[in-house]
């Protein structure tokens, strides 16, 4: 397939774009490079610098395209609280922007980068689709927003969608495909890299109080590799005539804040200067997936997301 990958220069983006082109498809970037990195732009890609708030280029950059996967947006939770205005007009306008562009050119198919932060603060620690959404960020808004809206432009304008809700992405291509280190990173992993590598002395654990065994919060810790094949097997189904869903992305595993540090340490050989600190405001105790219903779907199976391989393939991005 011809396809127009939004955001095909950021973190996800790029492995998106790997597997994409290793699954043969002809892909398309479009990139405004706020936060998109130079070295994650594949050369077997062509490569669009364009603003998804720019309708003309959009409309431009869609012609000729059979389906777009869409991974442009703002996503620091804590910025969508202080900065609302930022979020509505990246997330929401500028996605609307794609609908609309798309339903004029007629392009049917659109993966959309959705994500667990639509759920909120449930009252389960296992989450599956049916679970009742309830964000408490404008981040996690943002994307349910845009959910809502996918379901009428299907009816409406018959583009068929696959909405992936990730849970917390971590790694790097193993194969070394991508080397565009995130600036400023605000999660967990890449900040526990910052401090092995001595760019930062040290990170905090934000509480030790929770009502899990080590008393810091768990994760459902996914590798950026296994999200990207679920993008590639989105677009097959879609493809032969698969109706529209939304799905979790997740191991269904989780890992505590404290293993992440203990086992990057064991893994480096080296410590991670920590200290515990306070909650951080709106973290959920445990948040996993059930994600049942992508396997089913879409025959997904994460293949990379054990944790030597998301912190060793992180680390060779990090440790040059
Ligand atoms: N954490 C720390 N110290 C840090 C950074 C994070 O202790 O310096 C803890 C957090 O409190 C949390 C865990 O590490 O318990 C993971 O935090 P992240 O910020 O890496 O990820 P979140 O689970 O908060 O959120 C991520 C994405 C969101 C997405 C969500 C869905 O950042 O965009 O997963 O599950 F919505």
């Amino acid at each position: 397939m011809r396809v127009l990958v939004i955001g095909g220069a950021g973190y996800i983006g790029s492995h998106v774009v790997a597997d994409l082109l290793r699954a043969g498809h002809q892909v398309r970037i479009f990139d405004n490079m706020s936060t998109g990195r130079p070295e994650n732009i594949f050369p077997d890609a062509e490569f669009v610098h364009g603003d998804i708030l720019n309708v003309s280029a959009l409309t431009t950059a869609l012609t000729g395209v059979d389906a777009v996967i869409h991974l442009a947006a703002k996503k620091a939770v804590g910025e969508s609280m202080a900065d609302p205005a930022k979020y509505a007009i990246n997330n929401i306008s500028g996605t609307l922007n794609i609908l609309n562009a798309m339903a004029e050119v007629g392009v049917r198919y659109f993966v959309f980068s959705s994500s667990a932060a639509v759920y909120g603060m449930p009252d389960v620690s296992v989450i599956d689709e049916t679970c009742p959404t309830n964000p408490i960020n404008f981040y996690g808004f943002t994307k349910l927003e845009i959910e809502r809206f996918l379901g009428w432009y299907d009816r409406l304008k018959g583009i068929r969608f696959i909405a992936l809700r990730y849970f917390n992405a971590v790694g790097y291509d193993v194969d070394g495909r991508v080397r565009g280190l995130e600036q400023n990173p605000q999660n967990l992993l890449p900040i526990i890299m910052e401090v092995a590598v001595g760019m930062r002395p040290k990170m905090c654990i934000f509480g030790r109080d929770y009502p899990t065994p080590d008393g810091t919060c768990i994760r459902d810790y996914i590798h950026v590799s296994d999200l990207a094949d679920a993008h590639t097997r989105a677009l097959a189904y879609l493809e032969n005539g698969g109706e529209s869903r939304i799905l979790n992305l997740g191991t269904g595993q989780g890992h505590s804040v404290l293993a992440m540090v203990q086992e990057t340490e064991r893994l480096l050989g080296r410590p991670i200067a920590h200290e515990f600190t306070e909650r951080r405001p709106g973290d959920p105790a445990i948040l996993t997936a059930r994600a049942d219903e992508a396997r089913r779907v879409l025959g997904w199976v994460p293949t990379h997301s054990d944790l030597e391989t998301i912190i060793t393939s992180t680390w060779r991005v990090y440790h040059r």
